[in-house]
């Protein structure tokens, strides 16, 4: 039996030394201390000794079993040690490594376009309005003069929410004129921006949804002359001095007279090309007188008062102010194209 033990004694400690896991550590010291373990099988044997064998050979077993233990503690500190150092060394940071810059985004050139429109307008006095995309379609259209029946009030045009035609997505920035005349005080200069809904077709120059600028004037002695003048020094702020306008007649339900301003086409300087459809120009806004019904739908005597207003896509307004070709880049934010402004 002694020497059982001290076979058990030098072949676990060799093993315990060259163990490499803690999982293979575990392993050895169930095959040596388990309960069917080699050690736990001689000290089994203890009952056969004679009384005088036992003592000493107790002491021995639990001498090995101390030393058996011991060395798996410290091989078990040892593999510790080892899998630290791997992790720190996995892990380390070279701080010296310079960093990678954060990429920087910037507006999209549609907005830039308004914030230049909107710095022209409150330059001139101003004010900038906001109001909601989901609009009641008598703002939208009743109090435009547009009444039940006019063509653009058509299911297939327009994007109702009820059964009734009451709520819809605003398909103009129109509504907001409205909206100006029944809060604010006469006289009022504002400008109101924002999306506006159709049921079109996306290609070269249509999208279901696309953004306005809307504009008003209302004070006494108002004339078409102050529209012509206003939105041509608009032209010259915002495409530079000496652009070419052109006002053709038109109709409009809220506006008499009403007009379509175009400006010359960036691309061909006139000449016509597919930018312009051939034209030479590009349509950029509607505009008109106000009509008296709708000043006098929102109380106010078009005897005293008269104003202008205009509509302007400002889509349109964006491709012609950085010479874009197709709407649709506006629209798909395409990095490659958005990195160019
Ligand atoms: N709301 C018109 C449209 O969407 C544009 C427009 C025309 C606005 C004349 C106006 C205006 O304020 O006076 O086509």
């Amino acid at each position: 039996m002694k020497e059982q033990l001290a076979n058990i004694k030098s072949e676990a400690l060799a093993a315990f030394g060259a163990v490499d896991t803690p999982a293979a550590l575990d392993e050895l010291r169930v095959k040596y201390l388990g309960k069917k373990g080699e050690l736990t099988a001689v000290l089994k044997q203890m009952g056969k000794l004679s009384a005088e064998e036992r003592p000493a050979m107790g002491q021995l077993a639990n001498e090995v079993r101390a030393a058996l233990e011991e060395a798996i503690e410290t091989s078990a500190r040892k593999l510790e040690a080892a899998a630290l150092e791997a992790k720190l060394k996995a892990e380390a940071l070279d701080v010296t490594v310079p960093g990678r810059a954060p990429k920087q985004g910037h507006k999209h050139p549609m907005y830039r376009a308004l914030d230049e429109i909107k710095d022209i307008f409150v330059g001139m006095g101003f004010t900038v309005l906001d109001g909601p995309e989901v609009e009641l379609a008598e703002l939208n259209f009743d109090r435009l003069n547009a009444e039940e029946g006019h063509p653009s009030r058509d299911w297939s045009d327009t994007f109702y929410f009820d059964e009734d035609s009451r709520v819809m997505l605003r398909s103009q920035t129109s509504p907001m004129q409205v909206r100006a005349m029944d809060t604010m005080p006469l006289p009022i200069r504002i400008i109101a921006p924002g999306r506006v809904y159709r049921k079109d077709e996306v290609d070269a120059t249509h999208s279901p949804m696309f953004h306005q600028v809307e504009g008003m004037v209302i004070d006494k002695n108002v004339t078409m002359a102050d529209l012509k003048g206003t939105l041509n020094l608009l032209a010259e702020e915002l495409f530079g001095k000496g652009t070419i306008t052109r006002f053709r007649p038109h109709h409009f339900p809220f506006t008499e007279p009403s007009c379509e301003m175009d400006v010359q086409c960036h691309k061909c300087g006139g000449a016509g090309c597919p930018t312009c459809k051939g034209e030479g120009w590009i349509e950029l806004l509607g505009a008109g007188m106000i009509h008296p019904n709708v000043l006098r739908m929102a109380s106010i005597d078009p005897e005293e008062w008269s104003g202008w207003a205009f509509g302007m896509g400002l889509e349109r307004t964006a491709m012609r102010r950085f010479k874009i070709a197709d709407l649709r880049l506006i629209f798909e934010n395409d990095v490659r194209f958005l990195e160019q402004f």
